[in-house]
């Protein structure tokens, strides 16, 4: 399997030590990378079943080191489906940290906003999501050593580590929004309309990813946290939608979300055996 081969390349890098939390960086939140210390980097491409990101703002690396003291395995940059990618192949990098020793993901994306008051620059935790595709990474053979064959999801979204995010906020001072978000497959932006019938059926923001990735890691065990970085409002509520905005405000919104993740690191590594 791709995924142990990963695995087995990343535990024989040099100056190795497992990490506890993997990390997927969204589109324009690669620099937030500069917060790991003593780091070890690998492209990609070295990385059996990987897939190099075609999209700007996404750089293809893994990125082992340490966040407030704690191990963690960054991926900078992320594949979506809209590459064109089988779905089955999204569930490798994820697979992969488990396999390496991760016992957290932690998510970040890029998201529009459905909520007028959730302005671009803001943050949201993400309590749960819509697949709206409907398309799930796990479909094909199970494999039961990794996961169930019928997963429950009903607490996808870990409601320890979103407790520690709140408080983590607070003490930081971070305004954390929180919603619902609906995954849609991209690569095209919504229409006006869809996104008036997304907030009908309780979706608070919008992305092209996290959902498969959540999915993969619930499935294998790990817990999973979710943070959307508010790039815009959602087709129909601004004027237009661009990827470039997308980039410009992730990039603005780096201080903001490093300050809550630094501190949020401090307290996994305070609470992680
Ligand atoms: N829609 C879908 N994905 C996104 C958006 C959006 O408005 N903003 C950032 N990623």
């Amino acid at each position: 399997m791709d995924y142990q081969k990963s695995a087995d390349y990343i535990r024989s890098l040099a100056g190795y030590t497992p990490p506890k939390v993997g990390l997927i960086l969204g589109s324009g939140l690669g620099a937030l990378a500069e917060s790991i210390s003593s780091s070890i980097k690998v492209s990609y491409n070295e990385l059996p079943g990987f897939s190099e990101p075609t999209v700007s703002g996404h750089d293809g690396q893994l990125i082992l080191g340490t966040w407030s003291g704690v191990n963690i395995a960054c991926l900078q940059g992320r594949s979506h489906l809209y590459e064109g990618h089988h779905i089955q192949r999204l569930t490798v990098p994820i697979r992969a940290l488990k396999s390496v020793g991760c016992k957290v993901l932690v998510l970040t994306c890029a998201a529009g906003s459905l909520r007028e008051e959730m302005r671009p620059g803001d943050l949201m935790l993400v309590t749960d999501h819509i697949n709206w595709p409907g398309l799930s990474p796990l479909i094909g053979p199970n494999d039961d050593g990794i996961g169930p064959r019928f997963l429950d999801v009903s607490h996808a979204y870990d409601p320890t580590l979103r407790e520690f995010a709140r408080q983590t906020a607070e003490n930081v001072g971070v305004i954390l929004h929180e919603g619902v978000y609906i995954w849609c497959l991209g690569p095209n932006f919504e229409t006006p309309a869809e996104i008036r019938a997304f907030r009908q059926i309780g979706a608070d923001a919008v992305g092209m990813s996290i959902v498969p990735e959540c999915l993969t890691a619930v499935h294998c065990g790990l817990k999973v946290l979710a943070i959307s970085v508010v790039t815009n409002l959602a087709a129909g509520l601004q004027s237009d939608v661009s990827h470039a905005e997308t980039l410009a405000i992730g990039k603005e919104a780096i201080p903001k979300i490093k300050l809550l993740l630094d501190r949020f690191m401090q307290l996994l590594g305070e609470n992680l055996q």
